[in-house]
């Protein structure tokens, strides 16, 4: 079985962005490929959360990760500073990687432009530790967002220049294109994201999305109930692309022209089919979330399932670049 590694970051609450960009794939993959899912906390650290919060986002995450459908019997979910081995790799991949290569990240660029207090070196050398979180489980594949290609690439060049300096080691790394599209925020205008503040949450009842959802832009045009509109410029008739039957995106996109039917009826019918995915993760959710020591064990299962791969990775990487003693 071919073999995938991934992973999510612990900032804050999961949301629909994620769910539909990432975790649904995970589900589906998880039946195909051996899988690695990790909470990359190590991650985390460049943007120095609050310790208390970030515990807590690890936690919610991987309640989040299971509620959606990855099953720890099959996936090995895990959370990345519970392997030691990463930061061990990443050194050592650190040590190859031109300064100039990471001077050309623009997600480095964007997120030195975004917290500009804070433009520590985790944050330069952050696509060296993803490099070193694939190829510690010699990883085929990789499913990622488009936002990621750029450190994909960067990661295939580090394993060619591994193995060109030290011997056939690493496997190069494929992209696994998801087919989910980008998922606008409430906004309208960029991605959904808990930074800017535009996100519908994974774990938020039918009630306090339909409060958001009261708010959020449709068609510009549309100015009152009467109207006509277009939904293929309606940021929630997007939505509704994700959530809804065919048969009754016709009739929503019919009404809309017509303006039979009016924003606020047709954001409470997206609320409503939302609810249909949200609210059975929400149950799941609540379940895990007490039982502690249920998620404890799991975790603490794919620590130990990942620790044992990355070691045999190492021991190999170790003796390749003359780390350990011998005689
Ligand atoms: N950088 C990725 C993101 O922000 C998260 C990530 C960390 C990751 N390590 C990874 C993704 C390894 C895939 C494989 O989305």
């Amino acid at each position: 079985m071919a073999r995938i590694m991934s992973g999510v970051q612990p900032t804050g609450n999961l949301h629909i962005g994620n769910y539909l960009g990432a975790l649904v794939n995970w589900v589906r993959l998880q039946a195909e490929y051996d899988a690695f899912f990790s909470i990359v906390d190590l991650h985390a650290l460049t943007q120095r959360p609050d310790p208390e919060a970030l515990r807590r986002a690890v936690r919610e995450v991987a309640i989040g990760v299971l509620a959606s459908g990855v099953d720890p019997d099959r996936a090995t979910v895990f959370v990345q500073s519970h392997v030691p081995q990463h930061t061990e790799l990443a050194w050592v991949l650190m040590c190859l990687t031109p300064l100039g290569d990471l001077n050309r990240m623009t997600q480095f660029k964007d997120k030195s432009h975004h917290q500009p207090e804070n433009v520590n070196t985790g944050l330069f050398t952050y696509p060296v530790l993803q490099t070193a979180d694939i190829v510690l489980y010699r990883a085929d594949r990789v499913p990622v967002g488009e936002d990621q290609e750029q450190h994909l690439e960067l990661a295939r060049e580090t394993v060619r220049r591994f193995n060109h300096v030290y011997g056939e080691t690493f496997p190069e790394p494929q992209v696994v294109k998801s087919n989910a599209p980008r998922v606008m925020g409430l906004d309208g205008e960029s991605k959904m994201s808990k930074s800017r503040n535009n996100e519908i949450g994974l774990f938020e009842t039918a009630d306090e999305t339909m409060q958001k959802l009261r708010g959020a832009k449709t068609d510009p045009a549309r100015l009152r109930k009467t109207d006509k509109g277009t939904p293929e410029v309606c940021n929630i008739f997007s939505y509704h692309g994700f959530f809804t039957s065919e048969s009754q995106r016709e009739e929503i996109a019919a009404g809309c022209r017509s303006a039979q039917l009016g924003c606020v009826d047709c954001k409470k019918m997206l609320c409503q089919n939302m609810e249909t995915v949200k609210g059975p993760i929400r149950e799941r959710a609540a379940e895990l979330r007490s039982k502690p020591k249920d998620l404890d064990a799991i975790l603490e299962r794919g620590a130990a399932r990942a620790r044992a791969e990355a070691e045999k990775t190492m021991e190999m990487v170790r003796a390749r670049v003359g780390l350990g003693v011998r005689a």
